[in-house]
């Protein structure tokens, strides 16, 4: 991360932009670089002490430039008290970055109903919930609007071993597709971004929780470039596209992967050569994981 914006620091002044699954990850790396080039940031998420730090982090000490709501994307009722509440105590935003995501690695055939719904629950519901609870009021009010999804290659190739994220991951490049053309008359666009593997603690505990589940493809040497992406670059592409620089760009879903894409298979395609031992294992090992984020919960 540069200790200086990017772009001019004016970027984004008079944004105010919500990050949904902003207390941890990508969501949480690309606040503050929102907030450098001159955003008002809300974080979402369902740990409030994680939130808290997230807000802490992000502002680097300015004053009323991350706020933070505890908000189940899952939960409709739940999405649209706080986004009224977010109009009404601070003023309509002018983004939305649905990042909030569930996953990890598992042979389909062992997923519970549960497992599935946790998983679409939060990329697909999440995501049309705030979309709709956002695009509605920016329709109500005749304001502008743009809402950016954060996605995987796997919505062109889809990916073995991690099948409820990549069918949600899929649905929602359709709803951006869809309602690029549906909203475009008001003002609104609707875009989405499709990243490689970018190295960030928890998820990268949830896609990679043992030795053997490193052949999935999220290691350097699979990637054409050479190197997994970084939280900056993402940024970058983020505050592009959250601009008004690119006010005729819509319907899109553009992957920044380093060629990974283009040069094989879905990312986890190389997992077949596991065997069900080292599936035990992995499901021990990244169960805890989520058990552990589960403790600290507050919504
Ligand atoms: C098998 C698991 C499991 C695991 C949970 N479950 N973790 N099964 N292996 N590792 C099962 C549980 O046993 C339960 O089913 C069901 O899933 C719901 O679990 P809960 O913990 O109650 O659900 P929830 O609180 O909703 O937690 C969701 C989560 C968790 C998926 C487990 O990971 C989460 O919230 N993650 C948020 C952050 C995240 O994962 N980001 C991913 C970003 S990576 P039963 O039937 O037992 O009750 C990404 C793409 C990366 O999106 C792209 C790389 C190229």
């Amino acid at each position: 991360m540069t200790d200086h914006p990017t772009f001019s620091p004016d970027l984004l002044s008079g944004k105010r932009i919500l990050i949904t699954g902003g207390g941890t990850g990508l969501g949480r790396g690309v606040a503050r670089h929102l907030v450098d080039h001159g955003a008002e940031v809300h974080l979402w998420g369902r740990r409030e002490t994680i939130l808290a730090e997230a807000a802490q982090e992000a502002s680097a000490g300015r004053e009323g430039a991350v706020h933070y709501h505890t908000v189940d994307v899952r939960d409709y009722d739940n999405v649209d008290e706080t986004m009224g509440r977010i109009w009404d105590e601070h003023g309509p935003l002018t983004g939305v970055l649905n990042n909030a995501a569930a996953n990890f690695i598992a042979q389909t055939e062992e997923l519970s109903p549960r497992a599935f719904s946790a998983i679409t629950g939060t990329v697909m519901n999440g995501s049309f919930h705030t979309t709709h609870a956002a695009g509605k009021r920016w329709i109500a009010e005749g304001l502008r609007g743009s809402v950016l999804s954060t996605l995987t290659t796997w919505v062109w190739t889809g990916s073995a071993f991690v099948v409820p994220s990549a069918m949600a991951k899929a649905a929602v490049h359709s709803m951006t597709m869809s309602l690029a053309v549906e909203w475009a008359k008001y003002g609104i666009r609707i875009n989405a971004v499709a990243p490689g593997p970018i190295p960030t603690d928890y998820a990268w505990e949830m896609l990679n929780p043992t030795d053997k589940s490193s052949v999935g493809a999220t290691q350097a040497d699979q990637i054409p470039a050479g190197r997994t992406g970084t939280v900056e670059e993402l940024a970058n592409l983020t505050m592009f596209l959250l601009s008004d620089a690119c006010d005729y760009l819509t319907g899109q879903t553009i992957a920044m992967d380093g060629g990974q894409m283009l040069a094989g298979p879905g990312t986890f395609a190389g997992l077949t050569s596991l065997t069900n031992a080292d599936w035990k294992q992995i499901k021990e090992t990244s169960k805890a994981a989520s058990e552990a984020s589960k403790a600290q919960r507050t919504v």
